[in-house]
């Protein structure tokens, strides 16, 4: 598995790309006769010293593998409970019952799978459209489902492409003069893995190094869970694009040496799990801290980011809900306790950097500098009115 492979096995999804993060094995003639429908999801858990696929066959299924984060990374969470969707519609399919109630807790059971990014309410909020389509139809919409779950799939990969292509052309402008490419630095983990295929800001990352204007790109460990060191490195290594990883404690050495370097460090470069109206992002915790530091090494902040991404709704980062997730986390490293029993914890997942901090947000509609509430609400007016 160079990186997620995906391979639909559905004439009606032949087109879906071969890096995403999801392996539907559709059956739409079905009855109960019929093997079930699985999906096949990379367990990242075990990256990068083992790849082995879970299958699962329904919706929650697919919610207990969000939780447990077997799959990540806010547009492939999104991706998968929109498969997650599909697949109970051809569970209920087989089995009967009210189809529409069904499929409506399947949706609540997915929406409750994770709290922050908003990928996975926009990805769910297109699937409850196609069901609210089909209202007066007996049998679930199970074929319109899959299509959906596929077509939002596709389009993030098509996203990815497009942001990439923008984002790289952000660098090259930043470059000063004689300055033919400079290096990066990245947090957590937003490559083919997170995503639809080629990635947010490692899909930056692999165009910009592709058009020779990065030469090398720092990877934070990204504790606790460590989507830098186990994810990250794990596809900058497959890509032989060079990088060098460090702990996040690093980041600030890493900063003054690169500022004073030609060809050093001049973008941190990061993904989003929700950004508000005014350009607050929140993402992966020590975003924050690293675009603060930035600031004071006079280095830029990128952050990458599909539409899909953004909450409108919320008219700053203060009101992002943020994850926090098992004390055992910070307690347990590889199995073994690396923290007393009893100390009391606090693991958030997500920080919310404030937009006055981010240099430059990278979307599939084009790019925002200097990102605040009008400049957001204009690339939100555009887009909408494509
Ligand atoms: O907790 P995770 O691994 O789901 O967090 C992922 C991140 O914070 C990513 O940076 C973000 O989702 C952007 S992914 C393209």
């Amino acid at each position: 598995v160079s990186q997620q492979e995906c391979a639909s096995r559905e004439e009606d999804t032949a087109g879906t790309p071969p890096d995403a993060s999801t392996d539907v094995t559709p059956d739409v003639t079905s009855d109960v006769t019929q093997p079930a429908v699985k999906l096949a999801l990379l367990d990242q858990r075990l990256l990068p010293g083992e790849t082995r696929e879970v299958l699962l066959e329904d919706a929650r299924g697919v919610a207990t593998a969000i939780t447990d984060m077997v799959v990540r990374g806010a547009p492939a969470i999104g991706i998968a409970a929109a498969y997650g969707v599909a697949l109970e519609a051809f569970v209920i399919n087989r089995e009967g019952g009210d189809w529409q109630s069904r499929l409506a807790s399947a949706c609540d059971v997915l929406a409750a799978s994770r709290p922050t990014a908003v990928n996975l309410f926009w990805a769910l909020d297109r699937m409850r459209k196609v069901i609210a389509a089909h209202a007066t139809r007996s049998q679930p919409p199970y074929e319109a489902l899959l299509k959906e779950a596929v077509r939002i799939h596709e389009q993030d990969l098509d996203d990815n492409l497009r942001m990439a292509e923008f984002g790289a052309q952000v660098i090259a402008a930043s470059l000063a003069q004689g300055e033919t490419r400079c290096e990066a630095m990245t947090h957590c983990n937003t490559g083919a893995l997170a995503t639809g295929g080629h990635g947010t800001a490692l899909g930056v990352i692999r165009t910009a190094y592709a058009q020779g204007i990065l030469g090398r790109v720092h990877v934070n460990e990204t504790r606790p869970w460590w989507q830098g060191s186990r994810l990250t490195a794990w596809e900058l290594v497959q890509e032989k694009i060079p990088a060098r990883l460090a702990v996040e404690g690093a980041a600030s050495l890493i900063m003054q040496q690169g500022a004073r370097t030609p060809e050093g460090v001049r973008w941190l470069i990061v993904g989003a799990d929700r950004i508000a109206a005014n350009g607050d992002t929140a993402n992966k915790i020590g975003t924050f801290s690293l675009a603060v530091q930035a600031r004071a090494h006079g280095i830029k902040v990128m952050v990458v980011a599909p539409l899909a991404t953004f909450d409108g709704t919320l008219a700053s980062g203060a009101d992002i809900p943020i994850e926090t997730r098992d004390a055992a986390e910070l307690r347990e490293a590889g199995g073994r306790q690396i923290a007393p029993q009893d100390i009391d914890v606090f693991n958030p997942v997500f920080d919310v950097t404030p937009h006055e901090y981010i240099d430059a947000i990278v979307t599939e509609h084009g790019v925002v500098e200097s990102p605040d509430s009008d400049s957001v609400g204009a690339l939100l007016g555009r887009a909408m009115r494509r």
